[in-house]
C-alpha cells in the first residue's frame, strides 16, 4: 500500500463506507450481490431482478417482478426537451458528455428531484435506470441523423436497449448475453465512480447530481473508459498473428495495457471469467471469432510476461463489438448497467449519512509574508 505519513495514495485499502450491496473478495476472486454469486445472477437472472435485489434487498417474486417491470417500462420515455437538447449538440459530441447532460436535464423534469427521502429516491433510481438507457440510444440515433426509436412496451430492459439502438428486435442469444453483461456491470462496491456518487450525496445534494458526477468519474480510461480502449487496442493489433509484435513493442514503450490490472482483485476478476465465455459465444455466432482469438492471445502473452489479470472491461469489448454496439457507446453502456449500483449506494448513503470530507497532506511553502501587488 502506498502510504506516506498518514497519506494513503489513491485511498488504496481504505474502507470508506459500510455497504450491504456487494461482497468483493479480491484475494479469492469472488463477487456477490447481497449474497448471491454473480455467476448465478448472470446466468439465471435478468437485469430487472438484479436492480430490484440491489434496491430492495431481496430478489422479487414473480408478482413483484411483474409490477416492478411495468414501472420500469412506464418510465422509459424521455421528455421531448431532452430529445431537442440532443439535437442541439454537435454531431461529434462525446456520448458520455451527452449522457452527463441527460442526467442533469432529467433532474430538472423529475417530480422528486430535490426530495431525498427513501421513497422518492427509490422512484428516482427506477426512473434514472430506465431513462438513461433510452438516453444512450436516443442520442446515438440523433447523432446519426436518425429518428430515436421509441421504447418498446413489451421487451425486457436488455432487449429494449438493443431495440432502441438499432430499431430491430434483437435475437434471444444477443439479449441473453447483453443482459448478463449489464448484470455484471450493475454493481462493484466502492469503485471510483460509486465513491464519487456517495461523496456528492454526502453533502445532501440530490440523486441526479450524484449520477452526473458518477458519469464524469466512470468515463476515464483507468475506469469504465477502459472497455473502449480495449477495443481500440484490438483494432490496432488487427489480426491474431500481430499480437506478439504488439506486446513486445507495448512492453518496450512501457505502455499501460487497457483492460488489464485491478486495484482489488489479485487472483482474477470473476466478471472477466464469465464475460470470456459470453464473448467467445457471441464472436463465434456473429462470425467474428478473430476478436475473441486476439483477446485470448493478448491475455496469454501479457499474463505470462507480467502476471497482469484481465478485468471486467477486457472481454466485454469483443462481446459488445460482436453484437453490434458501437465502440464509443461501450462506456455509456457501462453506465446503463452501473446505474442500478450507483443508485443503490445512494440509497444507503442517504439512510446513514455523514459528510465525506477527508484531509489533504500539505506539501506547500511554510507561512510567509504577504507582498502587496505593487511590490512584487
Ligand atoms: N498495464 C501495464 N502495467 C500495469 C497495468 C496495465 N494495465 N496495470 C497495472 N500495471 C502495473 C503498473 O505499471 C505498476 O507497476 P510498477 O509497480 O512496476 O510501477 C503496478 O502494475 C501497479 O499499478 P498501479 O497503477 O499502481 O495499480 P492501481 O491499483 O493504482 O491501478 C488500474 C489499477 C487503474 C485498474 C490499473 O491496473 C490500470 O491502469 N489498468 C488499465 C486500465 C483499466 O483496465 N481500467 C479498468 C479497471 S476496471 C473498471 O474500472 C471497470
Amino acid at each position: 500500500m502506498a502510504e506516506q505519513g498518514g497519506l494513503i495514495k489513491g485511498l488504496e485499502g481504505v474502507v470508506a463506507a459500510a455497504t450491504a450491496l456487494c461482497d468483493l473478495d479480491g484475494a479469492g476472486g469472488r463477487l456477490a450481490y447481497r449474497g448471491y454469486d454473480i455467476a448465478d445472477l448472470a446466468r439465471q437472472a435478468t437485469y430487472e431482478e438484479v436492480a430490484y435485489l440491489l434496491w430492495r434487498g431481496e430478489l422479487p417474486t414473480r408478482a413483484q417482478l411483474d409490477g416492478f417491470g411495468a414501472e420500469l417500462v412506464a418510465a422509459r420515455p424521455l421528455p421531448d426537451a431532452l430529445l431537442s437538447a440532443f439535437r442541439l449538440l454537435p454531431k461529434k459530441a462525446d456520448p458520455m458528455r451527452a449522457l452527463q447532460m441527460a442526467a442533469a436535464v432529467l433532474g430538472t423534469f423529475d417530480p422528486d428531484a430535490t426530495d431525498n427521502s427513501q421513497e422518492a429516491n427509490l422512484r428516482k433510481a427506477l426512473r434514472l435506470t430506465s431513462q438513461l438507457a433510452t438516453a444512450v440510444c436516443s442520442h446515438h440515433r440523433i447523432r446519426l441523423d436518425k429518428e430515436p426509436v421509441p421504447p418498446s412496451k413489451d421487451l425486457g430492459h436488455a432487449a429494449n436497449f438493443l431495440f432502441m439502438l438499432t430499431g430491430e428486435r434483437p435475437s434471444a442469444v444477443n439479449v441473453r448475453a447483453f443482459d448478463a453483461s449489464l448484470i455484471l456491470y450493475a454493481e462493484h462496491e466502492m469503485n471510483a465512480s460509486t465513491f464519487t456518487t456517495r461523496v456528492i450525496a454526502s453533502t445532501l445534494s440530490d440523486m441526479h447530481s450524484a449520477v452526473v458526477g458518477g458519469i464524469g468519474a466512470i468515463k476515464g480510461p483507468l475506469h469504465g473508459g477502459a472497455g473502449e480502449a480495449v477495443m481500440l487496442t484490438l483494432k490496432e493489433i488487427g489480426k491474431v498473428e500481430n499480437v506478439d509484435a504488439f506486446v513486445e513493442k507495448a512492453f518496450a514503450e512501457k505502455r499501460r495495457l487497457m483492460g488489464f490490472g485491478h486495484r482489488v482483485y489479485r487472483a482474477g476478476d470473476p466478471r472477466a471469467a464469465i464475460l470470456r465465455g459470453l464473448a467467445e459465444d457471441a464472436c463465434r455466432q456473429s462470425g467474428q471469432q478473430m476478436w475473441f482469438e486476439m483477446a485470448v492471445k493478448l491475455f496469454e502473452r501479457v499474463n505470462r510476461a507480467k502476471g497482469l489479470i484481465p478485468n471486467v472491461d477486457f472481454y466485454s469489448a469483443p462481446l459488445w463489438y460482436s453484437i453490434g454496439i458501437p465502440v464509443d457507446l461501450f462506456t455509456p453502456v457501462i453506465v446503463a448497467g452501473r446505474i442500478a449500483g450507483w443508485t443503490a449506494h445512494l440509497l444507503e448513503q442517504y439512510q446513514d449519512n455523514r459528510l465525506i470530507r477527508p484531509r489533504g497532506q500539505y506539501t506547500g511553502p511554510g507561512r510567509r509574508q504577504f507582498v502587496p501587488l505593487e511590490k512584487r
